[in-house]
């Protein structure tokens, strides 16, 4: 199946910036979309509003870091839809910090959430692929994932970490299945709020006040590997303010 009209498309961390508005363009643009995250009130007033745009939607309180709840909203959609189509192994946290903090906790949740979450995904979807013999998945890494700067060296690993599984999972997936990895930079989205280090939240909410660009133009990229043709393969899109070093 080409184009996204008509596709089950499962997305992780929908709550939220990126991963709601990924959610909102494909439901616009005629998908099934299943939604996932920890959140059930914002799931369900985005629900509510895509159901009110005349789009079908589906939602499931989801931690990640939760092997069984990955393969509970997998296993939702295709009993709802009977299938599919495409998995948007998007939920992410970025507590970042220097070193020296030794803020282990956030290190250990960037892990858990950021590299074991997009693993229990291809866990629970690959199975289905498999059986169904089509299937796509879409992995949000980040421009961390290409360059390593000063306090983000966890994050940055566990976005490399993304692009590794993703590309090594898309080198064994053969003909029939696709591995997508869009790597956004700044984007305007909630993620400084879950950074713990009051003096790294500060510079990051400037910078991204100043130059980060809207959720939406990510959700376009990822429209645009899942509307390729099923032969057609987009490995990965890097996608960034222009006004980003
Ligand atoms: N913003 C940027 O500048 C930027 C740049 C590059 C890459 N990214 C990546 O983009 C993705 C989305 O982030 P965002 O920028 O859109 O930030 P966001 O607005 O904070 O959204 C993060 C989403 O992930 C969900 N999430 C967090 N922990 C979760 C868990 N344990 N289980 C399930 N869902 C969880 C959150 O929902 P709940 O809290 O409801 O669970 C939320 O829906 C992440 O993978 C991030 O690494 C962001």
């Amino acid at each position: 199946m080409s184009g996204i009209e008509g596709k089950v498309v499962v997305v992780t961390g929908a709550s939220s910036g990126i991963g709601e508005a990924t959610a909102l363009l494909l439901a616009e643009r005629g998908a099934k979309v299943v939604l996932g995250a920890r959140r059930p009130d914002r799931l369900a007033a985005l629900a509510e509003r895509i159901t009110r745009a005349g789009g079908e939607v589906a939602h499931a309180s989801t931690d990640v870091r939760r092997r069984e709840d990955v393969t509970a909203l997998v296993d939702s959609a295709c009993e709802r839809y009977g299938r599919i189509d495409v998995l948007v192994n998007n939920a992410g946290v970025m507590p970042i910090s220097p070193f020296d903090a030794l803020r282990v906790q956030d290190w250990e949740d960037m892990v858990d959430v950021n590299i074991k979450g997009v693993l229990y995904g291809i866990a629970a979807a690959l199975p289905v692929f498999r059986r169904q013999g089509f299937g796509h998945f879409v992995n949000t890494a980040s421009t961390a994932g290409h360059r390593i700067v000063p306090n983000q060296a966890v994050y940055a690993g566990t976005k490399h970490a993304v692009r590794a599984i993703s590309e090594g999972l898309r080198q064994e997936a053969g003909d029939r299945l696709r591995v997508t990895i869009v790597s956004p930079g700044m984007t305007r989205t909630n993620f400084a709020d879950g950074v713990t280090d009051p003096e790294t939240k500060a510079r990051l909410t400037e910078s991204g006040d100043s130059i980060a660009m809207p959720p939406e133009a990510v959700a376009r990229a990822i429209a645009f590997a899942i509307e390729q043709p099923a032969d057609i393969d987009t490995g990965e899109i890097v996608i960034r303010p222009t006004a980003q070093a």
